[in-house]
């Protein structure tokens, strides 16, 4: 079926859709932030501080993303492009909603297999992707240029502080939502987190989180409380449901 006639699902996906691939989430106890303070790692001054400490801290994490594998909730959702016109936008720097055969995915903190010289994808040059390298799961050696100025190469990362090029684009993305799914964020950080709101009347809106999150409170949110793969299911299933009885 053409894309246009299909509902057209959006998904908002964060750090907990990857957690049962083995990756760890950024917050709720043991997560990447809970160990070491993102200001040391994910903002301008904590590069400005270590390069090399944040260079390396990507690095690994590159290296373990080449180890895991996407999970049943990324193939689910992939799966579910058979049927409706799926538009991810994806808070996570993992490529495993497009390892799952997702097509439409839109990264709004960047990606951990690009790096970029530091003095390019500003707003300066508009950010550009010009110079934005693809380097796979290989590390990045401090010393190690790019780009017009031979600039050190920085992670494609969005760090606390930066804007979120890709932010607009996901607001329409949201405002042209049919349903809307939130799956595996604490909807904490800004402004992603704002993206619901773009939501239009008649929007149908789901949560899969085994956690309450913000959005929970939110009336008129379907939380399905459970870990992404069997949340997934869940949500699927319901869906089938209501189609049948149209
Ligand atoms: P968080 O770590 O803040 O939140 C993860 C969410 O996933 C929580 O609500 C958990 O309850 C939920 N969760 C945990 N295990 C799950 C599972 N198996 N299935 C489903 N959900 C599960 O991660 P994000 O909200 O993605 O930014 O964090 C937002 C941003 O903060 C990240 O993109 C990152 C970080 O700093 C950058 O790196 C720029």
């Amino acid at each position: 079926m053409d894309n246009n006639k299909k509902t057209r699902l959006v998904v908002l996906s964060g750090a907990g859709i990857s957690a049962e691939s083995g990756i760890q989430t950024f917050r709720g106890g043991d997560g990447l932030w809970d160990n070491v303070p993102f200001e040391e790692i994910c903002s301008p001054i904590g590069w400005a501080k270590s390069p090399k400490r944040v260079t390396e801290f990507y690095n690994a994490r590159r290296a373990q993303l080449a180890e895991v594998k996407p999970n049943e909730a990324h193939l689910i959702l992939a799966s579910m492009q058979d049927d409706y016109d799926v538009r991810i936008i994806t808070q996570n720097v993992d490529n495993l909603h497009e390892r799952a055969g997702s097509k439409h995915v839109l990264h709004i903190h960047g990606e951990l297999t690009k790096v970029r010289p530091l003095d390019c994808y500003t707003s300066k040059d508009g950010f550009s992707t010009e110079y934005v390298q693809d380097i796979g799961y290989r590390p990045v050696e401090i010393g190690e240029v790019g780009g017009p100025n031979l600039k050190q190469l920085r992670p494609h990362v969005v760090f606390f502080g930066e804007e979120v090029p890709n932010l607009s684009k996901a607001a329409r993305l949201v405002q042209q939502a049919d349903i809307l799914l939130i799956i595996g964020t604490s909807m904490q950080v800004y402004p992603a987190a704002g993206l619901c709101n773009y939501a239009q009347d008649g929007c149908d809106i789901y949560m899969i989180d085994p956690s309450e999150t913000p959005a929970s409170a939110v009336l008129g949110v379907n939380h399905i409380k459970n870990v992404a793969t069997e949340g997934m299911k869940e949500f699927r299933d319901m869906l089938n449901k209501m189609t049948h009885t149209i």
